[in-house]
């Protein structure tokens, strides 16, 4: 039994991940492939525990001022804890069976988000996830960049005044993260596909078709 492809989707908030992840999944299992289609932060009941601590930092009882959420530290730790949960019980078991696994967010989001924007850098992120998950990197990155401007009329659709505690940081924060992902990618041209993701939902699943042709083996 040769060994699952491992694909993760990357970029900001609303640029389609979830949409195009899902098309995916459907159009490999068209194809007789079988692939689970899982998330980060999340993906098993421990690291879904871990998700909710995160997008939704428990509040201090007394309300007072030192209830700012984590900190950077605090949260790249969380999310290394949650991955290496989300690893070890259902991706690392799945590719060996054979299956696909397809990752909405995985490590690079955060290189982006902690290592980029939480300026924590990004061989801090790097260590953390070879220890929590053996360093484990997918065979492709799909990062789907998207304009700003859509994506605050997709968000305000999605999540009204509802935003988390980490969707809801200020633009500066989520150019960064943007920024921080251009980087990686263009860094590791091998790992990471660029995706527009301004296009329609079947332009953008068409360009993502095309560039796992390879992992397709056609
Ligand atoms: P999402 O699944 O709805 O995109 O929400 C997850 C949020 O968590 C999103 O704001 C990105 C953020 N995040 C990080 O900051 N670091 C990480 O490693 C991951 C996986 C997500």
């Amino acid at each position: 039994m040769s060994r699952g492809k491992f694909i993760a989707f990357e970029g900001g908030e609303g640029a389609g991940k979830s949409t195009q992840a899902r098309l995916l999944v459907d159009a490999l299992n068209a194809r007789g492939i079988t692939a689970d289609l899982t998330r980060e932060p999340g993906g098993t009941a421990g690291a879904e525990a871990i998700r909710a601590l995160l997008l939704h930092p428990p509040k201090d009882k007394s309300g007072g001022d030192q209830d700012q959420g984590w900190g950077a530290p605090a949260e790249a730790l969380l999310f290394a804890a949650a991955r290496a949960d989300h690893v070890a019980k259902r991706i690392t078991p799945a590719l060996a069976r054979g299956d696909w696994v397809i990752t909405d967010r995985f490590v690079d989001s955060s290189r982006a988000y902690q290592g980029g924007a939480g300026a924590l850098g990004d061989e801090t992120i790097t260590a953390l996830h070879k220890i929590g998950s053996g360093g484990l990197r997918p065979d492709l990155t799909i990062l789907i960049e998207a304009d700003p401007a859509q994506v605050t009329k997709r968000l305000a659709e999605r999540d009204g005044d509802d935003s988390d505690a980490i969707g809801g940081r200020d633009a500066r924060y989520h150019a960064e993260v943007a920024a921080s992902f251009r980087a990686l990618a263009q860094a590791d041209p091998a790992g990471f596909v660029i995706i527009d993701g301004s296009g329609t939902v079947g332009e953008v699943n068409a360009e993502i078709m095309q560039a796992i042709t390879e992992l397709l083996g056609n």
